[in-house]
């Protein structure tokens, strides 16, 4: 089944250690569907998805995979792939609409319901509570570059904590703060669709705030010990060649994707290259006394999310090294490696040294990956089988390069595959599919992949050796 060879699997698994997690990842508006019912009010996603051209053929969130009415087979599902932790996020305008208030008791109960669905059967929860679902409300009164937002997710994290902390023991503040911030506010590619780089900057920090101000006020509510902690997406930056320029156009883009997160998560302060790159663009960040503090509470886990790694120039195609506005060049060439269905490079050594190099730099920091996988053509059978030898190997390579991050001395805890099904994959609706479980979105069949198949049997070997 594998496209690698017996041994190679072997190895893999010999290279985990024991109590490693296998899990799947899903988020609330990639699955939930049921966008209007038992009082949730609209997020910046279903204003986004109205906006013409804003994704791919129109789609919508609206059904999605309709887990909101189909949850408990879908656990079941993990539950047959013999999975321990089911990765999962909670929608902010389902348990607090308009982003305000009390808790909507209709709202959070279909997470209570979740998660005792999960615990019966023996898959621990894990907790997202923000995966980029921002009440509507929220972006009407400036969204994440107003502070007041950082706030107002703080309010949001703890009623969820007061619902479901006696049961769940991981919670993730944010996925991602680098799509909301950058696709999100500057370059218009995501809900809400803004393009104003220095509200961007703005939004970076107040995601980076909230996270610190929910992560505080968790900690002392916690009725028992839980881990806490954030999920970046992060790559490695390669330089195209070593000339001054390009390794400047690395250390850029390493400097805005991974250090101004990492750095003032774990060392309580921005990075004096990226504060200075900012400066020169005429960027500030809206830093206030004691936030810095906030943002570097301690954290138990870092969640990883990989799918691609780059490589970057300073120079443009022309040969100049700055544009026309006297800022550096930076910008990505192929490092000439297959692609996926969402035209990714396919750099499983880029994910290794990600690993090594956030373990060199942030020492201490448990890490468990919450997100990889990848896109490819599905081609379904009659029944709806998917033979996706592609996915497969990407799985392959990707826990191999796992293997060896840890093999060099990088402490990470577990694996969780993105994703559980297919989904609405942002603003390509569901033209892209990730899923290890096929979903025919015209009868909602769900029909797991050779890829689930395929990890069912890593998973079961690892726990088995
Ligand atoms: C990540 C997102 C996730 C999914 C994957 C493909 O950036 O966290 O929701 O869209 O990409």
């Amino acid at each position: 089944m594998s496209t690698t060879s017996v041994s190679g699997d072997a190895e893999l698994i010999a290279g985990l250690p024991a109590g490693f997690r296998w899990g799947v990842a899903t988020s609330a508006y990639q699955i939930e569907g049921a966008v209007a019912v038992d009082g949730r009010t609209p997020s910046i996603w279903d204003t986004y998805c109205r906006v013409p051209g804003a994704i791919d053929n129109g789609d919508t969130g609206d059904i999605a995979c309709d887990h909101y009415h189909r949850m408990p087979a879908d656990v079941a599902l993990i539950k047959d792939l013999g999975l321990d932790t089911y990765r999962f996020s909670v929608a902010w305008p389902r348990v607090q609409p308009r982003g305000k208030g009390p808790v909507n008791p209709a709202g959070i109960a279909f997470y209570d319901r979740l998660v005792d669905e999960l615990l019966v059967h023996g898959i621990d929860p894990w907790v997202t509570l923000y995966h980029w679902d921002l009440p509507q409300e929220l972006e009407d009164t400036g969204g994440w570059p107003v502070r007041d937002t950082a706030y107002r997710f703080a309010d949001y994290s703890m009623l969820v904590f007061d619902a479901l902390s006696d049961r769940v023991d991981t919670w993730t503040t944010l996925n991602e703060p680098w799509c909301s911030a950058m696709l999100g506010y500057a370059y218009g590619a995501h809900a809400p669709g803004r393009r104003e780089y220095p509200a961007a900057l703005a939004a970076v920090h107040h995601l980076l705030l909230g996270h610190g101000l929910a992560t505080v006020r968790m900690r002392e509510a916690a009725p028992r010990k839980v881990d806490i902690g954030i999920t970046l997406n992060v790559a490695t930056a390669y330089p195209a060649s070593s000339s001054e320029p390009d390794v400047e156009a690395a250390r850029h883009a390493d400097g805005m994707g991974r250090r101004i997160y990492l750095d003032p998560l774990v060392h309580g302060h921005y990075p004096a290259d990226v504060v200075a790159d900012l400066a020169a663009e005429g960027v500030e960040l809206p830093v206030e006394d004691g936030d810095l503090e906030l943002i570097s509470a301690p954290i138990d886990v870092l969640g990883v999310n990989y799918y691609f790694s780059q490589k970057f120039t300073g120079y443009a195609e022309d040969g100049r090294t700055v544009d026309d506005a006297g800022q550096p060049i930076s910008r990505t060439i192929p490092l000439d490696k297959p692609r996926t269905a969402m035209d990714w490079e396919i750099v499983p050594e880029g994910f290794t040294d990600l690993l090594v190099s956030i373990a060199r730099d942030y020492p201490g920091l448990p890490m468990v990956i919450t997100e990889n996988g990848s896109a490819f053509e599905d081609h379904a059978d009659a029944s709806g089988f998917v033979a996706d030898t592609d996915r497969t190997a990407y799985f392959t390579s990707h826990l191999a390069a796992v293997a060896e991050a840890i093999r060099q001395g990088a402490d990470i805890r577990g694996y969780l595959a993105w994703s559980l099904m297919d989904n609405f994959e942002w603003a390509y609706g569901y033209a892209k599919r990730f899923g290890i479980i096929r979903v025919d979105y015209e009868t909602q069949a769900r029909t797991p992949k050779q890829s689930a198949l395929y990890l069912k049997d890593l998973a079961q070997r690892h726990r088995g050796q």
